[in-house]
């Protein structure tokens, strides 16, 4: 008889556990309630069965039915508590608000490229020089064997500062300052900003980054520089890319040439020269003015604008648009 009051009560424990998990707002939970511990509920009524047993096994049920009623307590609080929870969540947060956005900072597109050429140099043993963005004459010009009455040092083209200064208006017044604290084998790159007097539209900007190289070692050759300048457009433009030097001048670099890439539009089947860099052969004036004896020491250089190669890869029309600070332009890269 008892076994199977015992039994029962199991049953209704089950049962109850089962109803507990549909409840979902407060009027179940108090349906729940009636169902089990109201005045005709499962477990109200389970008491009745106390009184079909012997007087010496009604102890043993007893602690059973308070024990179930008790769980079944228990898990209705629990329930309850559940339910306030959530009526206090839904209070708290309101879910048709839009979420929160965080902005990622990105590496500007100009800073990647920079990233990408010093990749590249520097996998071939240049080191990576700092100069001065307030330079003076000698370094900037003078040393560079830039004449005093070339156009660049008027003051249409240079912001001159005060105490003989200027803003630079080329990394390659880094070449010199190297040059001068150290004895050849050099291969050094030099990346920074250079500055000069151009009111600004699609392709000048008054600040813009250049990347100067400069090798001097015993035997040096056009060849070579070729060669390196050829790896450095394959790798910055595709595999594919195809270059020309075209004879140009610079005070600093004799012969001078400037290189072009052939940029061909595949859609309409044509293409053209876009210049990419100027190159040469060190003029063997600049190693007199530093003292190295340009009968032992032969040298080449490069320099180029960042933002050029920039605008070139990523199909940019206006320089302007690096500088403007639209997250919208500078989240695509
Ligand atoms: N300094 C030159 C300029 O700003 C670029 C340049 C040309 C750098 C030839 C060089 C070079 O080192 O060899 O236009």
């Amino acid at each position: 008889m008892i076994s199977e009051i015992i039994k029962e009560l199991d049953n209704i424990k089950a049962k109850f556990e089962a109803d507990s998990r549909e409840v979902d707002n407060e009027k179940d939970l108090e349906n729940l309630r009636i169902k089990y511990m109201g005045r005709k509920g499962s477990v109200t009524e389970a008491f009745q069965f106390m009184g079909k047993l012997p007087n010496d096994q009604k102890p043993i049920l007893g602690q059973k039915l308070n024990v179930l009623k008790k769980e079944i307590q228990d898990r209705l609080d629990y329930v309850k508590q559940e339910l306030d929870n959530q009526t206090q969540a839904d209070i708290d947060i309101d879910v048709t608000l839009p979420g929160q956005t965080y902005f990622v900072g990105k590496i500007h597109p100009i800073m990647q490229i920079l990233e990408e050429i010093k990749d590249f140099f520097t996998g071939l043993g240049f080191t990576v020089e700092v100069g001065r963005e307030a330079e003076n004459d000698f370094y900037n010009f003078e040393a560079l064997n830039i004449p005093p009455d070339h156009p660049s040092r008027d003051m249409q083209d240079t912001f001159y500062l005060p105490d003989d200064l200027l803003l630079r208006t080329h990394t390659s017044p880094v070449q010199i300052r190297t040059m001068e604290k150290q004895q050849p084998p050099i291969r050094m790159l030099a990346p920074g900003r250079c500055f000069r007097k151009d009111t600004p539209d699609a392709t000048h900007s008054p600040m813009f980054h250049q990347v100067e190289g400069l090798v001097v070692d015993e035997h040096t050759s056009f060849a070579e520089l070729k060669g390196i300048l050829l790896a450095f457009a394959r790798t910055m433009f595709g595999p594919e890319t195809k270059i020309r030097f075209r004879p140009s001048f610079f005070p600093f670099t004799e012969p001078s040439a400037e290189v072009d890439i052939w940029w061909e539009d595949k859609n309409k089947g044509t293409g053209k020269w876009l210049e990419i860099l100027g190159c040469g052969m060190v003029d063997p004036a600049v190693f007199e003015a530093i003292n190295y004896d340009p009968e032992k020491y032969s040298g080449y250089a490069f320099g180029m604008g960042i933002e050029r190669i920039a605008m070139l890869k990523y199909k940019i029309s206006d320089i302007r648009t690096f500088y403007n600070n639209d997250i919208r332009f500078l989240n695509q890269f």
